[in-house]
């Protein structure tokens, strides 16, 4: 059968690092109660310069390189992004045609804090139908530029940056040893809304608004939708917690992922933590951190990893892959 295997990844951050105590100069806020409450020490906040789009090329030529591949050998680009360039076109154009592309197809994919997961899934989804032999996914997001920079719940939580994978078609014969994708499973509840939004856009207010968050609501659903739909990846493959050698999750706050860890019985060690680094950088958040545990050496060709995201929507979903 078809597999759709990881053949390179790369990421790229702004140049600009936002300390806790920074923030705490702006807003009414301090190191302790960031650290405490969601583990972020950092972030990296995007220059005037630096756009999704800029960052998000980055990541992608990282990636090629890393993987070996030229842009010759793209199909397609998909571009996780909740913070583009513009409203249209697509940021994932504007990246293709950065990177000198003129064939194939290229599109933005928005599902939040779940971007990444969503566009992995997709890409899954056009290889094994045929559709595609190469596609680049990227996550890549610049926050900071829709934070109400004076709304302390929200402000200290999240920063930009980019990640990217590139995928590829390969054989694999079916069973769980194959590298490549091994299932994917997606979710999302639209009654969720105001629980985390933005409250501005083209077709209500006709301007790009501001991320409003119920934090202590959002929290209180984060570890029974993370779990419960790794469960479902779990149950379709017949792979346990204790099979897994990287859990890589969304990085929105270091108790939520503590949580879900310890309720899926998965050993801290095996955790890939991000989160004090780069704070919430939403769609770019797993590619950011998978890069993160490649170049420490931690994730070697052959690993079982598991990816997992929540956010806005709400979204959520989990992937089972073999590096
Ligand atoms: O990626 C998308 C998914 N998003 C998430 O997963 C985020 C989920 N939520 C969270 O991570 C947490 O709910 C937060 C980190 C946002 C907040 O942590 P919490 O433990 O739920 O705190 P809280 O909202 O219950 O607020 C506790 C107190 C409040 O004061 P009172 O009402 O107890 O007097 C807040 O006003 O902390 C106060 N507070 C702050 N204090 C200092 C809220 N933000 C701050 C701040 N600095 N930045």
């Amino acid at each position: 059968m078809i597999r759709s295997v990881i053949l390179g990844s790369g990421s790229a951050k702004p140049r600009n690092v936002l300390t806790n105590d920074e923030l705490a100069k702006r807003v009414d806020t301090s190191d302790e109660w960031i650290k405490q409450r969601t583990g972020i020490e950092q972030r990296y906040i995007a220059e005037e310069d630096e756009t999704t789009a800029s960052l998000g090329e980055a990541a992608a030529r990282a990636a090629l390189a890393d993987a070996g591949v030229s842009v010759d050998d793209l199909d397609m680009i998909m571009l996780a992004t909740s913070t583009p360039n513009n409203t249209f076109p697509a940021t994932a154009v504007d990246i293709q045609h950065r990177l000198g592309m003129k064939h194939g197809a290229a599109f933005d994919m928005q599902a939040v804090c779940s971007g990444f997961v969503f566009a992995v899934t997709t890409a899954d989804t056009y290889i094994k139908a045929g559709q595609a032999k190469r596609i680049l996914v990227i996550g890549a997001e610049t926050f900071s530029r829709i934070l109400d920079w004076e709304d302390r719940t929200t402000c200290v939580l999240f920063g930009d940056g980019a990640g990217a994978v590139v995928i590829e078609a390969q054989e694999g014969v079916g069973l769980s040893n194959d590298r490549g994708i091994l299932t994917s499973h997606l979710r999302s509840d639209g009654s969720h809304k105001a629980k985390l939004y933005v409250d501005g856009g083209p077709s209500t207010t006709q301007t790009v608004g501001h991320l409003r968050m119920q934090g202590r609501e959002v929290f209180k659903h984060a570890v029974a939708m993370i779990t419960d739909v790794i469960e479902d990846a779990f149950s379709a493959t017949g792979l346990t917690a204790d099979d897994i050698d990287w859990f890589i999750p969304h990085q929105a706050n270091r108790r939520i992922i503590d949580a879900s860890a310890r309720k899926l019985n998965i050993a801290p060690e095996k955790v890939v933590m991000t989160v004090h680094k780069h704070g919430n950088t939403s769609a770019a958040s797993i590619p950011l951190a998978i890069q993160t545990a490649r170049d420490d050496g931690r994730l070697k060709q052959g690993d079982l990893v598991l990816l997992e995201a929540m956010g806005g929507g709400f979204t959520w979903g989990a992937v089972l892959v073999r590096w």
